[in-house]
Parts: structure tokens; sequence; C-alpha cells
């Protein structure tokens, strides 16, 4: 299953409780690349500009780091793709090494993700996601899930949010015709709550499988 939609939609979050739910995992291409810039590494160094800048990180980078992947043995029964791909020439790309059942785009205004992602806080070490207001961790500033110190992503600043708006709007939102036309989109309100959203994605992904 892919998870399309802007930036703070709710894609982490969802595909958190999908995981779960469907008892396959996630690959996130945003906190794989986070990772490698936590970890120093070459792949990281060149990417933290891009990321700071609100800039896609560049197609053969992030088509690389998901073919590698889905070799994995745990996604032998399926998985979950949040914010991969976001460009078509990654769509196409990813029709040549791995089965697409369904693409749920998660719609969201832009007045509502600027509010979405100032308040969003993440979990450094397990990755969880919360909200200060829609979503707290039971713990205030503490993961609620490991115990580790929740921190604000260095992409979530006003300037850089519009900067991803706009990408967004250029290079990924196509693939919402792209997956129509394929006959895979499925497209779910992103302004309910939390479980309600769930509910519609697993109600949209049942009625494909
Ligand atoms: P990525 O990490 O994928 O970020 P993104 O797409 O910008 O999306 P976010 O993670 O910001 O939002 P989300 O939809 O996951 O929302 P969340 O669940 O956290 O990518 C980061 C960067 O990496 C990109 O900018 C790019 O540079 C690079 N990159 C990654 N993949 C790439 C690719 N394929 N190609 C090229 N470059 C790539 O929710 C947001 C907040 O709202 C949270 O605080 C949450 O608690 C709260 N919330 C969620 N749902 C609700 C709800 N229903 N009601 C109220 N609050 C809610
Ligand atoms: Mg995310």
């Amino acid at each position: 299953m892919i998870l399309l939609g802007p930036p703070g939609a709710g894609k982490g979050t969802q595909a958190e409780v999908l995981s779960k739910h469907f008892d396959i995992p996630t690959i996130s291409t945003g906190a794989m690349i986070r990772a490698e810039i936590r970890a120093e590494s070459p792949l990281g160094l060149s990417a933290k500009k891009l990321i700071e800048e609100g800039q896609l990180v560049n197609d053969e980078v992030i088509l690389g780091m998901l073919k590698e992947r889905l070799k994995a043995p745990d996604c032998k029964n399926g998985f979950i793709l949040d914010g991969v791909p976001r460009t078509i020439a990654q769509a196409e790309a990813i029709k040549g090494f791995a089965d697409i059942d369904c693409a749920v785009s998660i719609d969201l205004a832009d007045e509502v993700i600027v509010e979405r992602l100032s308040g969003r806080r993440e979990c450094a070490k397990c990755g969880a996601t919360f909200h200060m207001i829609f979503n707290p961790s039971a713990k205030g500033e503490i993961c609620d899930k490991c115990g580790a110190e929740l921190t604000q992503r260095s992409d979530d600043m006003p300037e850089t949010i519009r900067k991803r708006l706009d990408v967004y709007h250029k290079q990924t939102e196509p693939l919402i015709d792209f997956y129509t036309k394929e006959g895979l989109l499925k497209t779910i309100d992103g302004a309910n709550d939390i479980g309600k959203i769930t509910e519609d994605i697993i109600k949209a992904v049942e009625v494909t499988a």
C-alpha cells in the first residue's frame, strides 16, 4: 500500500497504526534519510541541506534505498510506503520492482497543515509521532512508548513548511492522477480525527483486497 498526501497530512501517524493492524512493515524514506543524517553517513550529509530547505532528495538515491529495503524478509507479505513515491519518475520506477495494490491519498488543506506541523513532536529514538495538542504523549515532552526525549524536526519551521507544500503541489500531487489512471487511488479525508481516518483507510483497503 502507498500512503500519499501533503506534508503533515498524517501519513506517518496512520502508517504506525496500520502496520500493527495488518502486521506489515512501514517504509518511510523520510525516516530512513533522517536516520542517515543522524549517523552522518555520506548519503545523510548530502541530503541534509535538501531536507532542511524542503526540497526533494534525488530520485536515484530514494529508489536505491527503497529497492534494497524491499528485499528484506519482513516485506514478503506486504508493506506500507509512507511518503514514497513522490515524483512520477519514482512511481514509474517502482512499477518495475514492487506490486502495488492500493494508493491511499490523505487529503488535507494547506492551512490545517501548518498548524499540524508546528505542533508536531517526534521521538528521535523509536520514531513515534505526537502532536502537542491533538495527540500528546502521556509523559509530556518524553516519549510514552520508549522513554526518550521528544524533538522537533528541523524541517518543521514555518518557512520550510511553506516550501515543502510548494514542492508537494508541483512534484507530488500529479501522482493523484497517475494512480487514478492505474485504477489504484482511494481518497481519504485527512481533516477527521486519527481513529476515524484509520477506519476509513482500512475500509478502503479491504474493498480493494
Ligand atoms: P517525510 O518524512 O516523508 O515528510 P513529509 O512527507 O513532509 O510528511 P511528514 O512526515 O511531515 O507528515 P506526515 O504526513 O507523516 O504527518 P504526521 O503523521 O507526522 O519527508 C521528509 C523529507 O525527506 C522530504 O521533504 C524530502 O526532502 C525527503 N524525502 C522523503 N521521501 C522522499 C522521496 N520519496 N523522494 C524525495 N525526497 C524524499 O502528522 C503531522 C502532525 O499532525 C503530527 O504532530 C501528528 O500527531 C498530527 N496529526 C496526524 N493526524 C492527525 C489528525 N487526524 N488530527 C490531528 N492531528 C493529527
Ligand atoms: Mg511522516
